[in-house]
């Protein structure tokens, strides 16, 4: 079973644990208590789910995702430009995966975490070839 590898970004181990193949990235983060926003409760929408991924990078893409980032960019979110960034809403995991959160739990900012999560990816995906470039390792 793939080992899920949660890192804060000094690097610095937070959890590890094992999922099934085919666990949506963002339901396992919650299933093991990670400390992850997720506003719109994984409908590839708010991008608080967002992480790094620093090892493990799908090859996968969703539409959704894809399309949520173009916007994004446009509007100036330079941060979602980066090979290693997806929504852990829009991941599936099937291999060992190293991860760092972006948005963690604020009450200042968050009224919650956000909505529940269903277990399959939603909306329906559409995958499309992520390319992950040498430079980003892998
Ligand atoms: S985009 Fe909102 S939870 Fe993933």
């Amino acid at each position: 079973m793939p080992i899920v590898t949660v890192v804060d970004f000094m690097g610095e181990v937070q959890k590890e644990f094992t999922v099934e193949s085919g666990t949506k990235l963002l339901k396992a983060l919650i299933d093991h208590e990670a400390d992850i926003v997720h506003e719109c409760g994984g409908i590839a929408k708010c991008t608080t789910c967002r992480v790094t991924i620093h090892k493990g990078v799908p090859t996968k893409k969703t539409q959704a995702q894809q399309e949520r980032f173009e916007r994004a960019i446009k509007a100036g979110g330079t941060q979602f430009d980066h090979p290693g960034v997806f929504l852990s809403c829009q991941v599936v995991v099937e291999n060992d995966m190293k991860v760092s959160v972006s948005e963690t739990f604020n009450s200042v900012i968050h009224d919650s975490q956000g909505k529940d999560t269903e277990d399959k990816v939603t909306p329906d995906p559409v995958w499309i070839d992520h390319e992950v470039p040498d430079w980003w390792g892998n």
